[in-house]
């Protein structure tokens, strides 16, 4: 296929990569090269945006489609592509004309995969989950805790290695406007608590430590954007809350406390671990959240550290790295603990040849500073770099890194596995797909 030089007229999410495909596929005779590591079995399996009708109002804004790639001793069974079937979907209608308020089961449920309680849930910004098969990754239906749910719940979930628990929130226009929620390991939603918070932001992601709970909030206010840049109904407004707040893990909404820090945003957190009386917290931050005409700006891996030991929370921030990257991954054994390796998929600018795009992926250790990145020149670009453990391994860094990797000069993607601890060699192993994978948001692996 001829490919198609970028429009930077239009906007990006319906151009390159980031066009939707509109076939579900079931393909099974699929092509090998390199090698992957024979422990590998399991799906790897990551949601993504793809507006049904082929456009959206901003690349956040399409169906879930989730591309699974299931694994047997390294070898590919299959690969799929599926809607998720929420109403919305179905209804073959776009966001705009489909109309009602967003929450519960009227949600896309595109950005994100986390399999808690025997179940497979595929996650959207605000709404409910919906719980998909891992055999084929058909829509199962909406999933509300068994009734427990409030309208919302986001697409950060952490599940505490230690205890199973798993820790998230729901935010939403009306108050309480912030939940944050725990499950037992069974799925069983036994903490419900609303938090107290002055205006509805977009609050996408959130932390936890061995033993607190963490919450940032930028001034990316809820509500029509006065000066038409933002195509999606939040706008920055820097007079708004700009906050972090910690309480304990499973406590109740009024055992928060807050510091305010200076305004920024930033979509993702790293991780976070306790460093005696400082909670340290690793995000993706950014001056504000969306530049012209919806574009995403440039984020950079910065540590908040909060000072939880005095009368009141202390606030510092320093810079990490000076490289314009997001999309994290830590290895989630130590998920709420120092973790010291990271890996970032790198982004290219809106006025690059291909304008923004996701591109190389970077391994970085953060204890000693060094950079480990896979460049992948003008032609490849990955996505989210989703860290699997090796087996029999100790707990931080030693695995693989599994990613879709698109190939624009024959518009065809690959299912690529790396050494987590050298991605600059390039993929040890691909499944190589007749199709194109379109980027995407977050991914999970589920062991066989
Ligand atoms: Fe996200």
């Amino acid at each position: 296929m001829v490919p198609v030089a970028h429009d930077p007229t239009r906007p990006y999410w319906v151009q390159g990569n980031f066009a939707p495909v509109h076939t579900e596929e079931t393909l099974t005779d699929l092509t090998m090269t390199g090698k992957l590591p024979a422990e590998l079995s399991g799906l790897f399996v990551r949601n993504g945006s793809n507006p049904a009708t082929g456009d959206a109002l901003h690349w956040f804004l399409g169906d879930g489609m989730v591309h699974g790639v299931r694994l047997e001793r390294g070898k590919a069974q299959w690969y799929r592509n599926r809607y998720v079937r929420t109403p919305l979907q179905q209804s073959g209608k776009g966001l705009m004309d489909f109309g009602g308020a967003p929450g519960k089961e009227n949600n896309q449920s595109n950005v994100a995969l986390v399999e808690h309680g025997g179940r497979l849930l595929s996650l959207g910004e605000v709404g409910w989950p919906f719980e998909l098969s891992p055999q084929d990754m058909s829509t199962v239906g909406p999933f509300d805790f068994g009734g427990k749910l409030g309208p919302t719940m986001t697409a950060h979930p952490k599940v505490d290695p230690d205890t199973g628990r798993m820790h998230f929130i729901g935010y939403e226009f009306l108050r309480p406007a912030l939940t944050y929620y725990a499950a037992a390991p069974d799925g069983t939603l036994d903490v419900v608590s609303p938090i107290a918070v002055e205006a509805a932001t977009m609050i996408h992601d959130f932390a936890i430590t061995d033993r607190d709970a963490v919450f940032w909030i930028g001034p990316v206010m809820f509500g029509p954007d006065p000066s038409g840049r933002s195509p999606i109904p939040f706008h920055w407004d820097p007079s708004g809350p700009s906050r972090i707040g910690v309480m304990p893990l499973d406590g109740s909404g009024d055992s928060i406390r807050w510091v305010d820090v200076p305004p920024s945003f930033a979509f993702h957190g790293y991780n976070a671990h306790r460093d005696g009386g400082d909670v340290v917290l690793r995000v993706h931050r950014a001056d504000e959240a969306f530049g012209p005409k919806g574009d995403l700006v440039p984020t950079y891996l910065t540590e908040w550290r909060i000072g939880t030991a005095g009368p009141s929370l202390t606030f510092a921030e320093r810079q990490l790295h000076d490289r314009s990257m997001d999309l994290p991954s830590h290895d989630r054994r130590r998920t709420g603990r120092s973790t010291r390796h990271g890996w970032f998929v790198t982004t290219t600018t809106p006025d690059s040849d291909h304008g923004f795009e996701l591109a190389g992926i970077c391994h970085l250790d953060l204890r000693s500073g060094k950079e480990d990145l896979w460049d992948p020149g003008p032609s490849l670009r990955g996505g989210e770099p989703f860290f699997v453990p090796a087996e029999g391994s100790r707990p931080d860094g030693d695995g693989w890194v599994m990613t879709f990797v698109w190939d624009r000069r024959t518009d065809r993607s690959s299912l690529a596995v790396f050494d987590a601890q050298d991605v600059a060699a390039g993929p040890v192993g691909e499944v190589q797909l007749p199709v194109r994978v379109p980027f995407g948001f977050h991914g999970t692996w589920i062991p066989a």
